[in-house]
Parts: structure tokens; sequence; C-alpha cells
């Protein structure tokens, strides 16, 4: 195999004619101001190189990927009954569909559509005030990361707090199931302002390390999951972790992944890698294209397809 360095080169230059393709998420009106034009991928290896390239440095907006973070927080707090108030299955639907829930008894399919992870950010609440659940959220970032300087981008979560109009009717639909236990306030308080994280390429791959490594820290040591619930958390990122996209990603790349319309994805190779790419244009289902197909080479180059 090619030196990793110059894998990612040549993906960079491949892709740099079709820079700006793909459609920027405009339902979050501060979103809608992202330059297209912007491409960066990051590789944290499991024994502690790191290759970037492009606009690996840049902050862009985590939006669905914090829901992995999310996810595993809830996991450490309840454990198993977690799965008591999300499911484990594809949706087959759009992320921010609400149909689903009237049939199944307010539980949603799994924890990385909309109504599974404002229900994950129910159970991360624990009675705590927003503010402090927050604070813990960003903090357990910070830590994976090893830096500090990972941020709450305090004008998308008040965009999206303007806007969400369709993230508190779920909120409010899933209370009147009793699977939500806070005010809507309180639980998208902490919603929007997980999404709203402003993270870099760079941070993103070694803030996912643990996925890839039996859920240790390789870089700094710290034992953050089993290696059991590492294993569970990637099989939910390759069967749920884009959304009605999720069959086609797992066909082209072959890799546990987890998108957002922020136009990042953090994918795990698992015993290898943890990669995140970032363009902002988005492809039908609201994955990022330029990112899914520099995965897809990525894959292909590397032979890190899990199948
Ligand atoms: O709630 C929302 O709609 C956004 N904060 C997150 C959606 C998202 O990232 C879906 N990803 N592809």
């Amino acid at each position: 195999m090619a030196d990793l360095q110059q894998i990612i080169d040549g993906i960079f230059s491949d892709l740099a004619p079709r820079l700006g393709e793909g459609k920027v998420a405009d339902y979050i009106p501060q979103l809608a101001c992202v330059d297209p034009k912007q491409f960066g991928i990051s590789i944290a290896t499991v024994d502690g190189h790191h290759y970037s390239a492009g606009d690996a440095a840049v902050p862009f907006s985590l939006q669905s990927i914090s829901k992995v973070f999310m996810l595993t927080l809830a996991l450490g707090k309840i454990g198993e009954a977690v799965w008591k108030r999300v499911g484990r299955e594809p949706s087959g639907s759009a992320f921010n569909s609400i149909v689903q829930l009237e049939h199944e008894h307010g539980i949603p399919r799994n924890p990385f559509i909309n109504a599974g992870a404002i229900a994950i950010a129910d159970i991360v609440l624990a009675g705590s005030q927003p503010r402090e659940a927050i604070g813990e959220y960003l903090r357990f970032l910070q830590m994976l990361s090893d830096d500090d300087s990972i941020y709450i981008d305090e004008k998308v979560a008040r965009s999206e707090t303007a806007t969400g109009f369709r993230n508190y009717a779920l909120a409010q639909f899933m209370r009147s199931f009793g699977n939500i236990e806070h005010s809507a306030d309180h639980v998208l308080g902490l919603y929007f302002h997980q999404c709203a994280i402003g993270i870099s390429c760079s941070q993103l791959a070694r803030a996912g390390l643990f996925l890839a490594a039996d859920g240790r820290n390789p870089l700094t040591g710290h034992s953050i999951v089993s290696a059991k619930r590492a294993r569970r958390i990637n099989a939910l990122m390759l069967t749920c972790g884009h959304y009605d996209g999720s069959g086609d990603f797992a066909y082209h790349v072959g890799l546990p992944g987890k998108s957002g319309v922020g136009g990042g994805i953090l994918a795990v190779a698992p015993g290898r890698a943890s990669i995140a790419v970032w363009s902002p244009g988005l492809n039908r289902v609201g994955n990022s294209l330029l990112g899914s197909e520099a995965l897809e080479m990525l894959a292909t180059r590397t032979g890190w397809s899990v199948f």
C-alpha cells in the first residue's frame, strides 16, 4: 500500500476540480453562509500517526456526527437501558422524519436520526440543567481529542433554536408517549448545542480514534468504553449512520460512518484508523457529496473496507 499521506494528497487533487458540488444545508440559516468550495481530510491511526490534506484545520459544524459522542455518553450513564428508549434498526426515512414514531409508540428507530438523538439528549440531561450537560459533553469531546480549542458556535445554536420547528415537534410528540422526561426547551437546548460544535477534521479524527482501537484512545491511554461497546457503536454507525443513504454508504465505502449536515463525516476503520472528511456540499439525502466520494476512494486505495 502506498504511503497514507500520498493517498490523501491524491484524493484531494482528484477532487479539487469538483469543489463546490452538492448543496449546502440551508434549512439552518447559519450553515447556508459556509463557503462550499472547501474540503478537508484527516486520518489518525491507532499506532499514533496523523495525516491531513486540504482544509483539515478549518473548524466546521459537527451537527449529527455529535450523535455518536452523545450515544457514548448515554451508554456510559444508563448502559443497555438506552435500548428501552431508542431502537437499533435503520429507519429508511429522512433524518428528520416523524411518521414512524406514531406507529411505534414514540420509540425512534435508532439513536442517529433526529428523534433518536433527542431521546438520547433526554437521557444525558438526567435531571441536570442544559448548561451543565452541555459542559459535560464539550469537556468529553475536548478530552477525546486532547484539544481544548473545540468550541460551541453560539450563532449556529441560536440559528437552530430559532428555526428547529420540526425538532420541537419530534420532542413534543415523543413526550406525549412518555419517551421524553424533560421539557422540550431543555432537551433541545442540549441537542442544538451538541450539534453546534465547531471542530476541524484533524480534531475529529482524533476524537473518533477510540472507536478504531477497541474503546481505548491510544494517544492518551484513556479507556473510553469497553471493546464490546466500541464494536456495537461501530455496528450502529454502519447500519444507521447515513440515514436512508446508509446502505449506499456501506456498499460504496464499507466502513462504519456518521455524517452531519455541516458536511462532515467520521468514518472508522476498526483496528487501523479514524478518518474525518469535510466538504459542505450535500447529496440528495443530506450527506457530504465529496466527503462520501473521498471515503470511497480511500477505502478502495487502502483496502480498508470491513467486507
Ligand atoms: O437537527 C438538525 O436537523 C441538525 N442539527 C442535525 C441534522 C444532521 O446533521 C443530519 N445529517 N445529515
